[in-house]
């Protein structure tokens, strides 16, 4: 079986995207795996810093490390949205697959700093995980927003540079880089997300050669995901759309079985919803659709 590492170069080659989803339960991550083992697609599980508290870092360890092993099949742990060196090695301690340390917010030069730092720990103690850097602010939460977060790259000016990319990677040596390129995380309730710089992306993987990120994937048109697959996108981030699929699928379950009291005779509802998102979302990035 091929390592994190190796499944993401494969995607590159081959001008797809692995998808890359958040848990916080059990039932996410029956929905997430399946659906993946399903297609025949690899697949990556995160917990951003609130997740992983909720789930245990080392439970999740546990949960996703007990599924590549029992199916021989690619799916790796990512500790999401880390923003201090105490919680990488935490994660890392923990035995995440991959670790993104998100400084994101931070000046250039500070959060040039930090992510040197983060790399060179990570190499010294389990140099089998990846780490990815994060170039540009997008906001923070994976939520359902009237306006666009606060502070978040909006226009051509803010986006992550080409310049400040490749120097970004030059010097920390990550293996992977988020940039902001007209993606934010979380969605409008009843419209699309702003459009993707494509020109931006491409010139930003030219430039730095390494597999690039796209987070804040919730709310984007089908086509822009496609372009920005093709320009050099290897993975991208989903986890907004799931939540509110979990959020419906469990109403929907409790109107139909208003007596019912077992949450496995529930939670199939929102594992259900969850999947025909996830589904959705896989076909479009290896290009099945
Ligand atoms: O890291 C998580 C993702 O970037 C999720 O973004 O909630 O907008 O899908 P999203
Ligand atoms: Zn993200």
């Amino acid at each position: 079986m091929k390592n994190i590492k190796e499944t993401i170069k494969e995607a590159e080659d081959k001008k797809i995207a692995v998808g890359h989803f958040n848990i916080s339960d059990l039932a996410g991550l029956k929905a997430i795996f399946e659906t993946a083992r399903r297609l025949g697609l690899p697949v990556l599980i995160g917990t951003s810093e609130g997740e992983r508290e909720f789930v245990g870092p080392r439970q999740a360890v546990a949960l996703v490390e007990s599924l590549r092993e029992e199916y021989n099949w690619p799916v790796f742990l990512n500790a999401d949205h880390t923003h201090s060196l105490q919680k990488i090695k935490e994660a890392v301690e923990a035995g995440y697959d991959a670790v993104l340390f998100d400084g994101g917010k931070l000046p250039f030069e500070e959060n040039l700093r930090q992510t040197k730092e983060v790399v060179s720990y990570v190499r010294a103690t389990r140099p089998e995980v990846t780490v990815e850097g994060e170039l540009g602010y997008i906001g923070t939460s994976s939520a359902v927003f009237e306006k666009l977060p606060e502070g978040a790259a909006a226009n051509e000016a803010q986006f992550t540079s080409v310049e400040e990319a490749k120097r970004f990677v030059e010097e920390t040596g990550v293996d992977f880089l988020a940039p902001a390129v007209g993606n934010v995380h979380g969605m409008f309730k009843n419209a699309p997300n702003p459009r993707l710089d494509i020109d931006r992306i491409r010139a930003i993987k030219e430039a730095v050669g390494i597999p690039l990120v796209l987070h804040g994937g919730s709310g984007i048109v089908d086509e822009d995901f496609t372009a920005a697959v093709k320009a050099g996108i290897s993975v991208v981030h989903i986890n907004t759309e799931i939540r509110v699929a979990w959020r419906k699928g469990l109403e929907e379950a409790l109107r139909a079985k208003p007596e019912e009291i077992a949450p496995y005779h529930l939670l199939p509802g929102s594992i259900e919803a969850m999947s025909e998102v996830i589904e959705k979302r896989l076909k479009l990035f290896s290009q099945m659709v």
